[in-house]
């Protein structure tokens, strides 16, 4: 085996998809979840998909003596990939201490513990709203961070600070951090996928479930933008490509491929796609219409962010690969096992 890899959050929609790229990777992986925005049957679609169940720790990482108890349990944890984080925007507005809370003691949680237990590396989780609003696009590693619209994207903002300053300090770990543009998709065997709790904040589960007719239409936020059919425009990453950056990433910490102890990968496509020309390839994908319509602007919503890849692409050795209508015939493949089982 290449070694244990320690996977919080795992369980949840980026999580569970990168805990399978890193069992085929050949890695051991353990996870620790606190079930609150996941199932605990993403683990079966795991162990379907690569024939391996990962370790699974049900607990809250905001809990140090439930960590330290996890890494007393699984000795020889090398690395760590840490999803583990509450990320809806709008709730975050509206429950700041909660987020503040739990993302950010999450993290300093596992920091402090990596030295006493020789964990070498962590990836972090992080994403493109650390940009705000970009002055160019697309968008790299140089740009300035703006100051956060969300209390979600500013405990995404302070976790890469806590990150640098904690290296800086002389601490014996290494860390890359990634930054996320759109994670959208399933795996293909769709045995797993995005499955938010409640009424989907984000753009692919509503359209998916409005596609199969659990909800009545998909609004577009806005067509009013500064952008060739007014809808906002991001860079819409494939969830399969995006779990295997993080595996590359690992790899480079953990096999000493870089003498950097911290480096920032931006992770997406290099191509901006507006929502209205999304809805029009999942169409043409899957040859199933999505019932929409255009209201107002959602506020706090970035105009048009989309990644320049070029340094994952070139520095980390990772490339997105996947089209965009096979990703929309994995989002909609997964809607429709949703419906085979009956969940919704
Ligand atoms: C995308 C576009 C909406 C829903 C956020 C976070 C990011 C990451 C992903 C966690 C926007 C439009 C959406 C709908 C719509 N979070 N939209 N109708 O806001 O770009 O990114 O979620 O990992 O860090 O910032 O994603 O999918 O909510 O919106 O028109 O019902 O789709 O206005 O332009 P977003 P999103």
């Amino acid at each position: 085996m290449k070694g244990k890899i320690l996977v919080t959050g795992g369980t949840g929609y980026i999580g569970s998809h990168t805990v399978v790229e890193l069992q085929n990777a050949g890695y051991d992986v353990v996870i620790i979840d606190n079930l609150s925005n996941s199932n605990i049957e993403v683990l079966d679609g795991i162990e379907k998909i690569t024939g391996v169940r990962p370790v699974f720790v049900k607990g809250d990482c905001t809990d140090l003596a439930t960590l330290t108890k996890l890494f007393e349990d699984n000795p020889g944890i090398n690395g760590i990939i840490n999803f583990a984080a509450s990320k809806a925007v709008g709730e975050s507005v509206q429950k700041p201490l909660l987020y503040y809370y739990n993302n950010l003691t999450t993290l300093i949680n596992l920091l402090k513990l990596m030295p006493q237990y020789g964990t070498k590396g962590i990836v972090f989780s992080s994403s493109c709203t650390v940009y705000g609003e970009p002055d160019k696009n697309p968008v790299d590693e140089t740009a300035p961070i703006k100051k956060a619209t969300s209390p979600y994207g500013n405990t995404k903002q302070i976790s890469e600070e806590i990150i640098t300053d904690y290296i800086n300090s002389g601490a014996p770990i290494k860390s890359i951090i990634l930054r996320y543009f759109n994670p959208v998709g399933a795996h293909p065997s769709a045995e797993i996928g995005e499955l938010p709790n409640g009424v989907p904040q984000n753009l692919i589960p509503y359209l998916t479930q409005t596609a199969i007719g659990i909800r009545k239409e998909l609004s577009v936020f806005g067509d009013d933008y500064n952008t060739p059919d007014g809808s906002c425009i991001r860079d819409f990453i494939n969830v399969v490509d995006l779990a295997k950056a993080h595996v590359t990433a690992l790899a480079r910490m953990l096999e000493d491929k870089s003498e950097e102890k911290l480096e920032i990968f931006n992770l997406g496509t290099g191509v901006g796609l507006s929502v209205l020309e999304l809805i029009n390839s999942f169409e043409r994908a899957t040859g199933v219409k999505v019932p929409h319509k255009i209201v107002g602007r959602r506020s706090g919503d970035i105009e048009k962010v989309w990644a320049e890849p070029k340094k994952a692409n070139e520095v980390l050795g990772w490339k997105a690969t996947t089209s965009i209508d096979d990703t929309m015939r994995s989002a909609w493949n997964w809607q429709l096992k949703l419906r085979e089982r009956g969940i919704m």
